[in-house]
C-alpha cells in the first residue's frame, strides 16, 4: 500500500481522482490538501470535504490551503467545472469539518513525520501549497519518496493558452519551484491525458461498477463531458487528474521518457509553458503514452475497491 497525500483543487476530475484513491486498497490516503484553482479556495476546500463524505472517508483530514497563486493574478476554470467546481450536481452536505491546520503546515508536518515511511505526494492542481512548503521547510524533501502530478504539456500544446496547461498557468512560479526541487517526479501532462478520452462506452463501464463511489464518479465524468462539449465542442472529456492515482496504483499502464522540465515564468504568450529537456538523468518521468483501455479498467477496479 502506497501512502499518499493528495494536494488538489476539486474540480470534477480531481473529485474522480479522490474517489478512486480513497476507495482503492492499493493506496492509503493520509490527508487531502486543497488550493485555489478550478474555483476559489473556499470552494475547493468545501468540495474536498464533500468528496471525502462521498468517499465515505471521514477519517481523512482535509486542510484548506493557499487562496491565491504566489505572484500572478488568480485564474479559475469554471467553464470546465461549473461555478461550484462540481458541475452544479446535487451533492450532500459534508459531515466532517475542515482541519484547523493550514494545508502548507499539514504538508510540512506529514512529510517530517514520514521520514521512516516515505510519503508520495499526488498533485492535481496549481502547485502553490507545495512551493510554499518547500520554501518554508526544504527539509521536507527527506520525507517524500516521489511526486506524481498532473500538469504541463509539450507536443499537445496547452488547454488554457496555445502553450500552457491550466495547473501550470494558474501558478507558473510555484510549478517552477516544484519541477526544480530535485525530487523524483512523474508527470501526467496533456501529452498523455489527451489520449485518455471518456467515450460513451468507457463512461458506461464506470457506471456499471456497483459502488456509490462509482455512481458519483460517473456523474462527475458525465458533467465533465457536457462542459467539455460547451467549451470545446467535443464530448469525450480527457481523464486528467485520475491518471495520477491510476499511474501510482498501476504504473505498467504508462510509458514515458526522463527529462529536466523548465517552466516559462516570464509574462508573454508562452507564460506557463512547460519545456521538457529529455535526458536520461532527468528527475522527471514525462509520460507520453498509456494503455487507454487498461487505464479505464484500472479506474473501474479502484472505484470497485478491488486490487
Ligand atoms: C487540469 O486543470 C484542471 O481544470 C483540471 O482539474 C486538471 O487538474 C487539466 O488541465
Ligand atoms: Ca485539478
Amino acid at each position: 500500500m502506497t501512502r499518499i497525500l493528495i494536494d488538489c483543487d476539486p474540480g470534477l476530475d480531481d473529485a474522480v481522482a479522490l474517489l478512486a484513491a480513497c476507495h482503492s486498497p492499493l493506496l492509503d490516503v493520509v490527508a487531502i490538501t486543497t488550493v485555489a484553482g478550478n474555483v476559489g479556495g473556499a470552494q475547493t476546500a468545501q468540495n474536498g470535504r464533500i468528496i471525502r463524505t462521498l468517499a465515505d472517508s471521514e477519517d481523512i483530514p482535509v486542510h484548506a490551503g493557499a487562496p491565491r497563486p504566489i505572484l500572478r493574478d488568480p485564474v479559475t476554470a469554471e467553464d470546465f467545472h461549473g461555478t461550484t467546481g462540481l458541475g452544479g450536481l446535487d451533492v450532500p452536505e459534508p459531515s466532517a469539518p475542515l482541519s484547523p491546520t493550514h494545508a502548507v503546515n499539514a504538508l510540512i508536518e506529514h512529510c517530517r513525520a514520514a521520514k521512516s515511511d516515505l510519503l508520495t505526494l499526488v498533485m492535481t492542481g496549481p502547485m502553490t501549497n507545495m512551493a510554499l512548503a518547500l520554501t518554508m521547510a526544504p527539509d521536507i524533501m527527506e520525507g517524500i519518496s516521489e511526486i506524481v502530478l498532473m500538469g504541463g504539456a509539450d507536443r499537445e500544446g496547452g488547454n488554457i493558452t496555445p502553450f500552457a496547461e491550466f495547473n501550470i498557468y494558474a501558478d507558473p512560479h510555484a510549478a517552477a519551484a516544484v519541477f526544480g526541487c530535485g525530487l523524483p517526479i512523474r508527470c501526467l501532462s496533456l501529452d498523455v491525458t489527451h489520449t485518455l478520452r471518456t467515450t460513451k462506452d468507457r463512461l458506461s463501464q464506470v457506471r456499471a461498477v456497483d459502488t456509490s463511489q462509482a455512481d458519483y464518479a460517473a456523474a462527475f465524468l458525465e458533467a465533465s463531458c457536457k462542459l467539455e462539449f460547451s467549451a470545446k465542442g467535443r464530448r469525450d472529456a480527457p481523464l486528467h487528474d485520475p491518471s495520477t492515482v491510476i499511474a501510482l496504483a498501476y504504473p505498467h499502464l504508462f510509458e514515458g521518457r526522463r527529462a529536466h522540465v523548465s517552466v516559462v515564468t516570464q509574462e508573454g504568450e508562452q507564460f506557463g509553458r512547460t519545456i521538457p529537456h529529455f535526458a536520461d538523468d532527468g528527475p522527471v518521468l514525462w509520460y507520453d503514452k498509456a494503455d487507454v483501455e487498461g487505464v479505464f479498467k484500472a479506474l473501474c477496479a479502484m472505484l470497485e475497491g478491488a486490487a
